[in-house]
């Protein structure tokens, strides 16, 4: 990363803040080459991508990010088929409807919502979605094969594909650069421990139980915080001119705010931007990237289904692919 500009202050002299990465701005433009492509792909073939979500149970904030996924893909010409299941639906049930998404060719994607309720196995549900429809990448043979050089997955998870597209598109390097992932989830830190690793980051990865966080914190050049923790992230746990990346979405109560509650990270976003060298916000960082990259694996998963081949990663180039 390049060396930043000081500012003069009234005690010292401070770093200027943080390069913003937008995400809601590449999300856009990512949308709008998926919606290329899908109009693309609907004239050379007569068909039209199709993505199954699988809501089970009422937790708010699942109905919320499931309607956001739906909402996007309508805006780009992917056909949904939404299954909200009741929070007590036994295995047989899921595992029954996902065995006739399986065999439905007007379904190329099928996304299981998580968090799962607490009887139903997740490595169970997760492994019932063959490989080839499985755009979060979440079935155990997609992450197995993201953690091997040389093998691709046929999917990589939507929160940790966004990130890359994002560190890419900001020509962040990735190789050789020491990168902190603070979290160690199926849905973000352990899929972002594994890409960054292919893509030769040397890679710490932190959790609930790692002693002296801030001492592994400071020596990240990417710092990738997908911990559940708002504000864990304080300024001085944050290396000069590193790249964070902000997963982290939570509702503060705010009287001041419409609807009385505000949005924030795991980070603390007004300390962080003092430090670092790029930032994302939230919300309008990761979140909009993450929804973006449900698309393009969709629009993939069609293409390996209808026309035979698909590559994993974003195609053309990032840096070249938005319009
Ligand atoms: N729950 C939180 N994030 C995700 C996601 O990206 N995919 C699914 N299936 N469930 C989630």
């Amino acid at each position: 990363m390049k060396p930043r500009a000081l500012r003069r202050g009234s005690h010292e002299e401070r770093p200027v803040a943080a390069r913003i990465l937008d995400g809601r701005a590449m999300a856009d433009r990512w949308r709008a080459w998926v919606k290329a492509q899908v109009a693309a792909f609907r004239d050379r073939t007569g068909r039209v991508p199709g993505l199954a979500t699988i809501l089970i149970g009422d937790h708010p904030a699942s109905q919320s990010y499931v309607r956001a996924k739906q909402r996007a893909c309508a805006e780009v010409g992917i056909r949904t088929l939404h299954h909200h299941l009741p929070g007590e639906a036994d295995r047989r049930t899921v595992l029954g409807l996902l065995g006739r998404l399986a065999d439905d060719p007007e379904v190329h994607g099928i996304l299981v919502q998580l968090p799962l309720p607490p009887h139903l196995d997740e490595e169970e549900i997760l492994g019932a979605i063959p490989l080839e429809k499985d755009v979060d990448g979440f079935h155990p043979w997609n992450i197995g094969r993201l953690g091997l050089k040389g093998r691709d997955p046929y999917f990589v998870p939507c929160t940790p594909l966004g990130i890359l597209t994002m560190l890419q598109e900001a020509q962040i390097p990735i190789a050789g650069r020491r990168a902190v992932v603070l979290g160690r989830s199926r849905i973000v830190g352990l899929p972002m421990a594994l890409l960054l690793l292919r893509l030769d980051a040397t890679v710490t990865v932190c959790h609930s139980r790692t002693p002296h966080l801030a001492e592994v914190t400071r020596q990240a050049d990417l710092l990738i915080v997908a911990a559940g923790r708002p504000g864990l992230v304080r300024g001085e746990m944050v290396r000069p001119g590193a790249a964070v990346i902000d997963v982290g979405i939570h509702r503060v109560p705010d009287p001041q705010a419409p609807g009385g509650y505000r949005l924030v990270g795991d980070v603390v976003f007004e300390e962080v931007i003092q430090v670092a060298g790029a930032l994302t916000p939230v919300p309008g960082g990761v979140g909009p990237m993450t929804v973006a990259m449900l698309l393009v694996n969709t629009l993939k998963a069609a293409q390996r289904q209808v026309e035979g081949s698909a590559s994993p990663w974003p195609e053309p180039p990032p840096a070249t692919a938005p319009l």
